[in-house]
């Protein structure tokens, strides 16, 4: 059975056609933020329940419960904050005030009404080490934090309008992956994370946990990324040829999250979880390093703080690190091989992405060649 969505019910906050009609008649009478393009990207999230149940931004005694005990004020487990950012100074000359309706746009798109329910203070350096575990700058999401505005807005929104999605082929909301699942006759499903193109350890974590269920999930993260990791399209062109080549059609389904890497390493793992549950997963891959950044997360702490959800209502499945055996003659991890050190080749994805900048095919035993022939048929296969 797929697990009813995280919190009970799937939200649903996209307005109706005759609201939108109207409202967009009396839109130069609503006061209106503009809004960034992974703010816009999570409305829709919201909007279409894949972060329920949250049906808006974090109110403050949200995202206070948020940082301190990874939960949300009705107990259900969320570890990464929601939040709508505004610059202070900006905000006292619109003269805003709790109970208003605001206008969030993009440009000229009217992406959502705001209730602003109310507003707080944001202290950059607490939600950096609560978030990240670290305030030094180097790390990208405490770079994006120091960034941020020093208010923020909670409130429940109605979803009006989506920015362009140059992904929409490959975009599915979770009512959709629950009905295409049903419809392959899944029971179990396991969902992959996943941020770069795909080498033999990524192949072998999601095959080896796709020998005990139903289905795979394979969705990665489309949005904003640190400067080196792969772009977007090259991600889902390298999946299209490995899938085609490798895998049994019947049994994956490819498709997108639409948010921004947070590179918040154990927190990011949960909150992965949770989404993935959303969608409809049973199961849910964590493997070595999930969602992190240089050193600033232990191998296998994204593994651990799993320990704290009990009530998650969507099974981790861990892993050590896949790499090649030279003695065992295939893909093997720690728990089943004896080897080490020469004998051992792990799909380094630092040394895959120098050997692809300078054009380069990385050996077989870390990336299959048909994925590396499509990677490296793209100009600049990474974010600049
Ligand atoms: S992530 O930031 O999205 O986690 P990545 O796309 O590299 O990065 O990883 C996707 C998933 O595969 C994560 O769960 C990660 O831990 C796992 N993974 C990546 N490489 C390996 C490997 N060699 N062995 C086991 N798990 C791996």
């Amino acid at each position: 059975m797929l697990p009813r969505a995280h919190g009970g019910t799937l939200v649903d906050r996209v307005m109706d056609e005759t609201r939108r009609k109207k409202i967009k008649g009396e839109i130069s009478d609503i006061p209106s933020i503009e809004i960034s393009d992974d703010i816009a990207v999570d409305l829709e999230n919201i909007a279409y329940g894949v972060f329920s149940p949250l049906e808006g931004f974090m109110s403050e005694n949200d995202y206070r419960l948020v940082l301190d005990t990874m939960r949300l004020e009705n107990d259900v487990p969320w570890t990464i904050p929601v939040v709508l950012d505004m610059n202070g100074e900006e905000f006292l000359k619109m003269e805003l005030r709790a109970g208003d309706t605001l206008l969030l746009k993009r440009g000229k798109t009217p992406v959502a009404l705001m209730e602003l329910e109310d507003l707080f203070k944001l202290d950059r350096k607490e939600h950096a080490l609560k978030v990240f575990r670290t305030s030094d700058p180097s790390h990208p999401g405490v770079k994006k934090t120091l960034s941020m505005g020093d208010l923020l807005l909670g409130g429940k929104i109605e979803f009006m309008e989506g920015i362009e999605n140059p992904f929409e082929r490959y975009t599915l909301r979770p009512v959709e992956t629950r009905i295409l699942f049903k419809e392959l006759g899944w029971r179990t499903v396991v969902g992959f994370q996943t941020r770069n193109a795909p080498h033999l350890g990524h192949e072998y974590v999601q095959k080896t946990a796709l020998t005990f269920v139903d289905g795979l999930f394979i969705n990665p993260v489309i949005g904003r990324k640190k400067k080196g990791d792969f772009r977007d399209e090259v991600i889902l062109k390298a999946y299209e040829a490995l899938i085609d080549r490798y895998y049994l059609k019947e049994k994956a389904v490819l498709s997108i999250l639409r948010t921004e890497m947070r590179y918040a390493g154990p927190r990011e793992a949960v909150f992965h979880a949770i989404v993935r549950k959303n969608f409809g997963c049973t199961h849910f891959i964590v493997g070595r390093d999930h969602a992190g950044v240089g050193d600033f997360y232990g191998p296998y702490d994204a593994q651990e703080i799993f320990g704290e959800f009990p009530d998650l209502g969507i099974t981790p499945v861990f892993f050590r690190r896949f790499y090649y055996c030279k003695k065992c003659y295939g893909y093997v991890n720690e728990h089943v091989c004896p080897h080490e050190g020469d004998d051992i080749i792990p799909p380094s994805g630092t040394k895959i992405r120098e050997m692809l900048a300078s054009g380069k095919i990385p050996p077989r035993e870390m990336m299959r060649p048909e994925v590396a022939e499509i990677i490296l048929g793209f100009k600049n296969p990474f974010v600049e």
